[in-house]
């Protein structure tokens, strides 16, 4: 049983002193056939989301199937330094939002974890107030945050950003959001999330159009309802909004992470194995199924919730282009590009959804892959073989591609940019290692490689 962790007011120790120190690196000897079932954990992209709406909540709130991830801590900290009281117990993280002490968060933890953004709207709606630094961009992309300010200030919200801080109020005595009617210029996921929780305690009816319709959205959507909001429409296009005066105490389970279920496919089929993943939400999973399926690889539904690979002899070429939920999900673009690294024939990647998510390519090279990147698109011929090398994580998923070509080339393959790993995968490792996978984690200086000396503008920066 895990330890009970009471997260204090001064927040955790920083990441770096946690038992996932970053100055390690996994150590991969490929070419090892994996076995046996794997255990999905929740879903990072809803932990994340679902922690700051909890502010939302002028009770208590108990989520379960929370991941041990970095950025799980990482936000516990920023949420127990604004007042909140944190106490996590493995998988199970309460959280009492009833005293917020400041609406001030704080800088330098703010700005290296993005999703502590989604604080804005829920502080503002509590509060109607907010000083959030903006998150800046990281290693895939600008990461801007004007859908967000736009639909606050259509909620009457006042935003000015100056020296990087997003100064939000709400004018007026009540100092109560009002409902309104708002477009996305583009279905964005953390923008859709913001609004929908700060609709949730305006005044009046809010409509968001052309909103997100991840299952993110939804289990973050399904966790306000359980507190007592109004939401109708989440998973579609057009999410409406009905204010309350306040939430509600809940308990709320997370849905299981189906990037993490994604990744582990392609570890299966990589290493041209069979193995048994659960629990997963099958119809989370239906573009990367598809796109597995054109590839080779057959994936069947061994029980309710639970699914089987078998294994592929041969892998075909596929092209494939990221799109916004239903389309296929942008997350799993670096996965797939370390599959295609060994299908036989050409393959396209266009990536759409963010403009700088490609740079696992040239680290993929390293390791044998023929990928060359022209813009957002990446031309990848396949190769017979990979071959181990010292090679960079730039950002959470890339890192995780790179872990999926090592497990299948052969020779030793080393990885740096542990950080990012640990920020988004819960235990990817170990898991690996439980399915025979020869990987291990080692200090840096136990490794019997040289890490190849990385140029300077490979050194990535926040995960997102
Ligand atoms: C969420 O990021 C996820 N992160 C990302 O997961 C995921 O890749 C992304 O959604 C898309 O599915 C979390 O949920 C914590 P967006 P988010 O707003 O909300 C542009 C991972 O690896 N945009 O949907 O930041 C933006 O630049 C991470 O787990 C604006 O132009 O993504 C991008 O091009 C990576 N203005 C596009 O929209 C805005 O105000 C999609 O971004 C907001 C976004």
């Amino acid at each position: 049983m895990e330890g009970r962790l009471i997260i204090p007011s001064s927040g955790l120790p920083d990441a770096k002193s946690s038992p996932i120190a970053d100055s390690s690196v996994l150590q991969i000897w490929g070419g090892h056939r994996l076995q046996g079932h794997v255990k999905i954990s929740g879903a990072k992209n809803s932990a994340l989301v679902i922690m700051a709406g909890a502010l939302l909540c002028s009770g208590e709130c108990r989520i379960r199937n929370v991941p041990l991830l970095a950025d799980v801590t990482r936000l516990g900290q920023i949420l127990s330094a604004l007042g909140v009281r944190l106490t996590q117990t493995g998988e199970i993280l309460d959280i009492d939002a009833r005293e917020i002490k400041t609406s001030k968060a704080p800088y330098e933890l703010v700005t290296q974890l993005r999703a502590s953004f989604f604080a804005i709207g829920p502080m503002l709606a509590r509060l109607g107030v907010a000083q959030m630094p903006l998150p800046g961009g990281c290693a895939i992309g600008a990461r801007p945050v004007d859908l967000h300010v736009r639909g606050l200030q259509a909620m009457g919200a006042e935003v000015q950003i100056e020296h990087g801080i997003c100064n939000a109020y709400v004018p007026g005595n009540n100092r109560r959001l009002k409902g309104a009617k708002i477009y996305l210029d583009t279905p964005s996921v953390g923008a859709t999330e913001t609004l929908m929780m700060a609709a949730t305690l305006a005044d009046g009816e809010t409509i968001i159009e052309n909103a997100a319709r991840e299952p993110e959205v939804v289990d973050l959507a399904n966790f306000c309802i359980a507190m007592g909001a109004k939401i109708e429409g989440a998973g579609t296009s057009t999410i409406t909004i009905v204010g309350v005066p306040q939430l509600h105490s809940t308990e709320y389970s997370i849905i299981p992470d189906r990037i993490e279920a994604g990744t582990f496919l392609i570890a299966a089929a990589i290493t041209r194995s069979e193995l048994t993943l659960s629990p997963v939400v099958p119809e989370h999973l239906t573009p990367i199924i598809a796109k597995l399926q054109e590839i080779g690889v057959d994936i069947i539904e061994e029980a309710p919730n639970c699914l089987r690979t078998l294994s592929a002899e041969t892998l075909r070429a596929a092209d494939i282009e990221t799109l916004p939920h239903p389309g296929f999900p942008t997350d799993m673009q670096a996965p797939f590009m370390a599959l295609l690294t060994l299908a036989e024939g050409d393959s396209l990647i266009n990536e759409s959804v963010f403009e700088n998510r490609l740079r696992h390519a040239s680290e993929l090279n390293r390791l044998g892959a023929d990928i060359r990147v022209k813009g957002n698109v990446a031309f990848i011929r396949g190769v017979p073989i990979l071959s181990g090398a010292p090679v960079l994580g730039t950002d959470l998923r890339a890192s995780a591609a790179l872990v999926l070509a090592g497990l299948a080339a052969d020779g030793t393959t080393i990885i740096q940019g542990l950080q990012h790993l640990d920020r988004g995968y819960d235990r990817l490792d170990s898991k690996l290692q439980q399915l025979g996978a020869r990987i291990q984690r080692v200090s840096v200086a136990k490794t019997n490689t040289e890490v190849a000396p990385q140029n300077a503008d490979s050194q990535a920066s926040i995960s997102m």
